[in-house]
């Protein structure tokens, strides 16, 4: 490659059309079983003003603090690339007054994310997230709906070694006691902590259970845990929210570390972790986060959502269902010139295959027949259409059946019906 080619950027990924096939997937069944459970889609800008991850994802968190892709755009504004795209669902559903309408609502949307982290194995700077948002309810049966929900996602995609972790981190009530007891004990053994926890202490103390450093998960383990301080009432939502997963059949293990990046949940919060990623190992995150709409100056309508990692997802399905055999969908049907001047005929051919629903091509680079030939051949074509001279003359056309190579002749204004009716009877009998 000579030096002054100018490259991507880092942490960004270029997919080509034969690395599809995990995605298509991906996004067909999570929008399939989306809509299955009544999340309707929205889409929001991919950037938005700064202020409101400032405000909605929290001032204390990683992302606001030092992975923000934020421009400055005139007069001291600032606009943000979306690092999440809660707070601008939230922000939607206010702007749109929702909330005057019709108050419970269930969104979901699939779309670019960017973050400003150390690129390494699924983690990228422009990464891509299929989530969804449920607003307006505060019942630990929909806390369960959508851990059921992503977990369908991940089965239907066929992957089997995940599992769901689960804890609650109680409400702006019983948080506070539970804080100032962490608070308190770290301070005790401050000097073992990392540069990073340090600060924490005195920002946000509960990021400290986040962390992955040995030391400070070493110190973590001792923490009691913040489930025997929860208040009666985010107790018991607690316990109704295991026991709906257990009537769905859905099986967790609770974690009393697991508190999230985030500032804004309360009460539930879950992860969705597979065995094949090594230490980053979170294909979904989520959790409720009832204060939100009131912080972004809405009604006080408890939310709750997740978001699974795109690509966090496909390594996991290449770790357990191998790389996908070459995804890129050729055409069914190439036109060979045998001729010069059977060109433009073929490119008639070729677009009225086209308009009669067939994927059909020809060659553009003045290749012999021998060469298209070879090329049809690669894209794995179902049939060719021969135009030789002979073609030409006789106006008609020579049909090769790639599978067995027989060919036979048809009038050219048939050989599109003709090739018609024999791809859609080997898809009605389920042929390749
Ligand atoms: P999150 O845990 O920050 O949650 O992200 C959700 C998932 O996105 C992660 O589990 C991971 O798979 C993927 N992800 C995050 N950052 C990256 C990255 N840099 N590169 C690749 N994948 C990444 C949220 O974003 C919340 N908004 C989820 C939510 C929705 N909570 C309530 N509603």
């Amino acid at each position: 490659m000579a030096q002054d080619q100018i490259k991507s950027v880092q942490g960004t990924e270029d997919l080509f059309p034969d690395q599809w096939a995990h995605w298509r997937t991906l996004y067909a069944t999570a929008r399939r079983l989306f809509e299955r459970y009544g999340y309707g889609e929205i889409r929001t800008p991919v950037f938005e003003d700064t202020r409101l991850f400032v405000k909605g994802t929290g001032e204390t968190t990683d992302i606001v603090r030092k992975q923000m892709y934020s421009i400055p755009a005139g007069e001291g504004e600032s606009i943000t690339l979306c690092p999440e795209g809660t707070p601008s669902v939230v922000r939607a559903y206010l702007q749109a007054n929702l909330h005057k309408q019709e108050p419970f609502q269930k969104f979901y949307y699939i779309g670019p994310m960017f973050r400003r982290e150390r690129p390494q194995r699924g983690r990228l700077r422009q990464f891509h997230q299929l989530g969804v948002e449920a607003v307006g309810s505060g019942s630990p049966l929909l806390d369960a709906e959508t851990i059921v929900l992503a977990v369908e996602v991940f089965r239907q995609v066929g992957l089997t070694d995940f599992g769901v972790v689960l804890n609650s981190i109680g409400c702006p009530e019983c948080r506070p006691r539970y804080r100032d007891e962490v608070c308190r004990l770290l301070s005790d053994k401050r000097d073992e902590l990392c540069e990073d926890c340090k600060d924490r202490l005195q920002r946000n103390v509960l990021r400290v259970l986040d962390c992955k450093e040995e030391g400070c998960r070493r110190l973590v383990a001792e923490l009691p845990a913040v489930v025997e301080y929860l208040c009666d009432a985010c107790a018991e939502h607690y316990e109704a929210v295991k026991a709906a997963l257990g009537r769905a059949g859905v099986e967790f293990t609770e974690d009393p570390g697991l508190v999230r990046g985030l500032d804004y949940y309360v009460r539930t919060v879950y992860e969705i972790k597979h065995g094949g990623l090594g230490a980053r190992d979170a294909i979904c995150g989520g959790g409720r986060y009832d204060g939100l709409m009131e912080l972004l100056g809405g009604p006080p309508l408890p939310c709750l959502g997740f978001a699974i990692g795109a690509e966090a997802t496909i390594l996991a399905m290449e770790s357990e269902l191998g790389s996908p055999a070459d995804s890129a969908v050729g055409p069914a049907v190439y036109v060979v010139c045998f001729d010069e001047a059977a060109r433009a005929d073929a490119f008639e051919l070729v677009q009225a295959l086209r308009c009669a629903e067939v994927r059909a091509d020809m060659d553009f680079e003045g290749r012999s027949a021998k060469s298209q030939m070879r090329m049809a051949n690669k894209r794995g074509v179902r049939f060719c259409f021969l135009l030789g001279p002979d073609e030409l003359q006789r106006r008609e056309v020579t049909i090769k059946d790639m599978a067995d190579g027989r060919q036979w002749s048809v009038p050219r204004d048939g050989a599109v019906q003709e090739v018609g009716r024999l791809l859609g009877a080997e898809e009605a009998e389920g042929a390749p």
